[in-house]
């Protein structure tokens, strides 16, 4: 019996969404709106980062550090750079710094995978000869046709 209550528990902790997940609308735009796009939006693009397009945050700007990697808050440069106590690194670089709730917001939002509702598909333009920057061209439909080699 109390092992298979323990059970539905897990099963219905992993299927019902849970209601901490992060919500990029209510609790990461206001931040990005608030606090980056003057410098990072469609106005101007400080250092080639904007902040309202998900593909050039995962390429990233001139550093040619990825500004967020799904998953992976650690390697993201966004949150080093919000997060710095270097005074000539953080961002903003006016203003107070974010606060410890914002940075945990930040946080979550791409362990939960950087999900940006209606971006999730977008690819940053191919500007130069990067090969980091081509489109990946899947092998497998061409193999998998027996079209190879005949
Ligand atoms: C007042 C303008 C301004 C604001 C506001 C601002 N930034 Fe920046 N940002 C810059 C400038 C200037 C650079 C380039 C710094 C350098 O190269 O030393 C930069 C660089 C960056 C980079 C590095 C891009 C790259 O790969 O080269 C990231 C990431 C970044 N900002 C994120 C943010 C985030 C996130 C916010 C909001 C929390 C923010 N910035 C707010 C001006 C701004």
């Amino acid at each position: 019996m109390r092992s298979s209550f323990i059970l539905a528990c897990f099963i219905l902790g992993t299927v019902l969404p849970s209601a901490a997940a992060v919500d990029y609308e209510k609790d990461i735009l206001p931040i990005l709106e608030d606090r980056c796009l003057d410098c990072h939006g469609p106005d101007k693009q400080k250092s080639e980062f904007r902040v309202d397009q998900r593909a050039v945050m995962l390429v990233g700007g001139d550093s040619g550090l990825k500004g967020i990697v799904p998953g992976y808050p650690g390697k993201s440069h966004l949150i080093e750079l919000v997060k710095t106590d270097d005074e000539d690194e953080i961002m903003p670089p006016k203003g107070d710094p974010l606060t410890r709730q914002q940075f945990a917001l930040l946080e979550k939002w791409i362990i939960e995978g950087a999900v940006v509702p209606g971006q999730m598909n977008a690819v940053a333009k191919v500007t130069s000869d990067l090969w980091s920057l081509k489109p990946v061209v899947d092998m497998a439909p061409v193999l998998a046709s027996g079209n190879v080699g005949s």
